[in-house]
């Protein structure tokens, strides 16, 4: 198995490098994000409660996400790796995904994380928010909160990674084909070993 982390502050082009990567490389991608929206759109309890944090810009209690991808993990015995996008965002979160791929006899092979500046983020997702009907993405405060949680949280979970030699910083800005062969670059380095 391959396992990826794809990492980097809202804004940074997970999603949109997510879907190329998965076109490429048959992984199965885990999106917190996009199963937490799916979770709204079917208006589950689940998310209904969610969807507090989330239109504030705060992160979700870390039960509820990991349960999630606890449940993805068993949905998809055959998977040749996974792609996590969003996740994990805290150290507590970082720390069960180690030990639910433990228990499968697997682990994370590299975390990728994309390097774009606080002002390219903000205008990305200003200008998304024209458009993409997140609620999340309409509002300036609600974007400051999302990079603040960022910072506060989920930034040590790439510190939790490079004691584990597994962080690769990679070039987050540019078009989105040179940002893709940079990534590909190193997935491809990796693979031939793994
Ligand atoms: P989530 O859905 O994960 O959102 P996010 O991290 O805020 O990131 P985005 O999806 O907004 O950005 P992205 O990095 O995917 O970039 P994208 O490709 O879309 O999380 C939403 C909320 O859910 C959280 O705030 C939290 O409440 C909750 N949540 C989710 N996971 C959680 C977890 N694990 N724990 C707790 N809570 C959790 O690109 C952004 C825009 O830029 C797009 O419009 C795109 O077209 C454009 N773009 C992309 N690449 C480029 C480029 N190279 N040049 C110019 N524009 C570009
Ligand atoms: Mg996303």
């Amino acid at each position: 198995m391959f396992n990826l982390i794809l990492f980097g502050p809202p804004g940074s082009g997970k999603g949109t490098q997510s879907e190329k990567l998965i076109a490429k490389y048959n992984l199965k991608h885990l999106s917190t994000g996009d199963l937490l929206r799916s979770e709204i759109s079917r208006k589950t309890a689940l998310g209904l409660e969610a969807k507090k944090f989330m239109d504030k810009g705060q992160l979700v209690p870390d039960e509820v996400v990991i349960g999630m991808i606890s449940s993805a993990l068993d949905a998809n015995p055959g998977a040749v790796g996974f792609l996590f996008d969003g996740f994990p965002r805290t150290a507590a979160q970082a720390e069960a995904l180690d030990k639910l791929l433990e228990l499968k006899n697997n682990s994370i092979n590299v975390m990728l994380a994309l390097d774009v500046t606080e002002e390219e983020l903000v205008k990305r997702l200003v200008k998304r928010g024209e458009t993409s009907g997140r609620t999340d993405d309409n509002n300036g405060n609600v974007i400051r909160t999302r990079i603040i949680e960022y910072h506060k949280k989920t930034s040590p979970v790439a510190d939790h990674y490079r004691k584990a030699n597994k962080v690769v910083l990679v070039k987050g800005e540019g078009s989105v084909d040179d940002i893709f062969k940079g990534l590909t670059k190193e997935i491809d380095a990796r693979m031939k070993k793994s």
